[in-house]
């Protein structure tokens, strides 16, 4: 973080209750910013001294409002609907979390004018099937499913406002975050660190030969960060899309047997579909390292370390 640029500035996180949020308030400290959280309801996890907006962004008048009143420096637009199986199940939800609510927080935006610098996020499951690996921002974005499609729907609407209207937005096209205080806890990384603490064998859905990229909470907000430096700091690069990955992707299986040896287990994983298809997901961050300067600090083993003793302090459930 370049903490010049944040010093003392105002900054909205949008659904800053949430898991992303919290970590990148956490981030903010050290700049002594003016911080503003917006979410439909506020929470006690959040320990940084702040503002809290209680607002839904599916309301335009009220988002516009806000944002005219607020008139902040640099928006992190973090609210959304995560879950994968949550917008299966829910795709109205997924519209209005991850498309309208975008759509409206960026309209407000272009209406008032004034933003330095906002940053839209995306997510890995945009890009679905691919044949090059690892794959860039420029691939098609083949994503396919509900939550890959409204997140799509979401990042290429603040392509449109930053290549269109010159608004200064950028794209971070994040993969699968880990870290303490997380309370998805179906996510790979917390289900096998949670399990494993109570002596209990994790569990590994389908086959465990996925392979995937999975990013220090750390690195993930110092990334959003940069990417917020960015554009506030380049016209060239408004409306651009940037993946925040680590520089290593590995099975399924690895993970967990990973976490299993940090945690000093002689557990063995439950392999429910041992014989399922398996995916590969490689993603190249040469563009955020090269234009943004960003690159992760935590490897696998430096980031599990910490989130292990973050369940073990904290208590894991
Ligand atoms: N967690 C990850 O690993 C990951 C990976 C890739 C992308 N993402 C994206 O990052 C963002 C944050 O993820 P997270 O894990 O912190 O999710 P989260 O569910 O923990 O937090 C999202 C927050 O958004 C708020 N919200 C939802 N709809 C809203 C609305 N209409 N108005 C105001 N607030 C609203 C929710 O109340 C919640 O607090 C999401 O957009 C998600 O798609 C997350």
């Amino acid at each position: 973080m370049n903490s010049k640029f944040w010093q003392q500035k105002r900054v909205l996180i949008t659904g800053g209750c949430g898991f992303v949020g919290r970590w990148v308030a956490r981030a903010l400290h050290p700049a002594e910013v003016d911080l503003h959280i917006l979410d439909l309801a506020p929470s006690n996890h959040l320990d940084e001294k702040h503002t809290f907006h209680r607002t839904n962004l599916c309301d335009l008048t009220a988002t516009r409002e806000l944002i005219g009143s607020l008139r902040p420096a640099a928006i992190i637009h973090l609210a959304g609907q995560p879950g994968v199986a949550s917008s299966h199940d829910n795709p109205v939800g997924a519209y209005e979390a991850n498309v309208l609510a975008t759509f409206n927080l960026l309209e407000a935006c272009r209406q008032q004018g004034g933003v330095e610098a906002i940053v839209a996020v995306s997510s890995n499951h945009v890009y679905g099937e691919q044949h090059h690996q690892p794959t860039p921002e420029d691939a098609p974005l083949n994503g396919d499913g509900m939550y890959a499609v409204s997140k799509l729907a979401g990042d290429v609407l603040a392509r449109a406002y930053g290549k269109t209207y010159g608004l200064p937005v950028g794209i971070a096209r994040m993969t699968n975050s880990f870290g303490g205080d997380d309370h998805h806890l179906a996510h790979i990384i917390t289900a096998t660190i949670l399990s494993t603490l109570k002596n209990q064998r994790p569990v590994i859905k389908q086959s465990g030969r996925d392979r995937k990229g999975y990013l220090y909470i750390k690195d993930t907000a110092q990334g959003l960060l940069a990417v917020a430096e960015g554009v506030a700091g380049s016209r060239d690069l408004h409306g651009d899309a940037f993946n925040l990955v680590p520089n290593e992707v590995l099975p399924v299986t690895d993970l967990v047997r990973a976490i299993l040896a940090a945690v000093g287990s002689k557990l063995e994983p439950e392999i429910l579909n041992p014989t399922a298809a398996f995916e590969v997901e490689h993603l190249d961050n040469s563009k955020a390292r090269e234009l943004l300067g960003w690159t992760p600090q935590f490897d696998l083993p430096a980031g599990l370390a910490e989130t292990i003793a973050w369940y073990r302090s904290h208590g894991h459930g």
